[in-house]
C-alpha cells in the first residue's frame, strides 16, 4: 500500500446528503471556522485532486489561504500551496480556470488517451497532461502521483470522483462535514450516487473523530489501517 499516496477525502453535505443545489449558484455548506480547518488540512497535503466537473462548475482556487501556513510550508521547502490534480475523459477544460491560472504550483491533468493531444494543445505549459489510459484508472493515477513525490493527497470531490475512490477502496480517511440544513431537490448532486462500496451494514467504517465546528458537524472516518486514531 506504500505505492500510492495517503488519500484523504473531504466533503461537505447537507443533512439530506446533497453536496450542492441545482441552481447555477455555488452552494455554501461550510462556515468560516470549518473553511479554516480545511485550509489547515490542505496545508498538510502535497496535492489536492478534484474532478473536471468541479473545475468547470466551481472554478476553485485550491490555495492555502493562511499566510502563516504558507510561510510554514515555505520553511519546509514546499510551494505555498499543494499541487493540483484533476481527472478528465473529455479534456473539456478552460485554460483560464483558476485551477490553471492562480498560484505558483504544479498542476497535473490525468487525461483519457483519446483526448490527450487536444488537451496538451489547449493547456500548453499550464499543466502536465498525463496520458492515463482509457478510461482513466484512479488507482493508476495514484501510483503515478506517488512516483512524482506526492505522499499525501486530499480529494475534494465532486460526487463522481469521491464515488470512484470509495468504491475502489482507494481512500484512507474521510472528512464528512454536515451542514445544518436540507436541500430537498433530487436534481442536485449527492455526496455519492449508487455504487458498491466496501463499507456496508456488514462492514462498518470506523469513526475516529466527531467534532462540532460552529453550526456544522465534522465526522472523521478511518477507511484503512493507514489512518491513525
Ligand atoms: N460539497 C462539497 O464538498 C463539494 C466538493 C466538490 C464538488 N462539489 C460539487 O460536486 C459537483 C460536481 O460533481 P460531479 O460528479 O459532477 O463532478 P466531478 O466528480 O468533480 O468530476 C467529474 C468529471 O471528472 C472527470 N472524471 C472523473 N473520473 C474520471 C475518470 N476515471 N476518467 C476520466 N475522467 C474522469 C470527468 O470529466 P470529463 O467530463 O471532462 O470527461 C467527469 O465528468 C458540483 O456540483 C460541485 O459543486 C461539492
Amino acid at each position: 500500500m506504500t505505492d500510492r499516496p495517503y488519500v484523504l477525502l473531504s466533503c461537505a453535505a447537507s443533512i439530506d446528503g446533497y453536496i450542492d443545489d441545482a441552481t447555477g449558484q455555488r452552494l455554501v455548506l461550510s462556515n468560516d471556522a470549518d473553511l479554516d480547518r480545511i485550509d489547515e488540512v490542505r496545508a498538510g497535503c502535497d496535492a489536492i485532486l478534484v474532478g473536471a466537473g468541479t473545475v468547470r462548475r466551481d472554478d476553485p482556487r485550491l490555495l492555502v489561504r493562511s499566510a502563516a501556513r504558507r510561510a510554514e510550508r515555505a520553511a519546509r521547502g514546499l510551494p505555498a500551496s499543494p499541487a493540483r490534480v484533476t481527472l478528465t475523459g473529455s479534456g473539456d477544460l478552460d485554460p483560464q480556470a483558476r485551477f490553471f491560472t492562480v498560484g505558483d504550483t504544479d498542476r497535473y491533468v490525468y487525461c483519457a488517451t483519446a483526448a490527450v493531444e487536444k488537451t496538451r494543445e489547449l493547456l500548453g505549459d499550464r499543466a502536465t497532461v498525463v496520458d492515463a489510459g482509457d478510461p482513466v484508472d484512479p488507482g493508476w493515477a495514484l501510483t503515478d502521483l506517488a512516483a512524482r513525490g506526492i505522499g499525501r493527497l486530499m480529494v475534494e470531490g465532486g460526487a463522481s470522483v469521491h464515488a470512484q475512490f470509495l468504491a475502489a477502496g482507494l481512500a484512507d480517511e474521510l472528512h464528512l462535514v454536515v451542514a445544518p440544513f436540507f436541500v430537498g431537490d433530487s436534481r442536485a448532486p449527492r455526496f455519492v450516487g449508487d455504487g458498491r462500496f466496501p463499507w456496508h451494514s456488514g462492514r462498518r467504517a470506523r469513526v475516529c473523530e466527531v467534532r462540532q465546528i460552529g453550526d456544522v458537524a465534522l465526522v472523521r472516518y478511518a477507511l484503512s489501517d493507514r489512518c491513525p486514531d
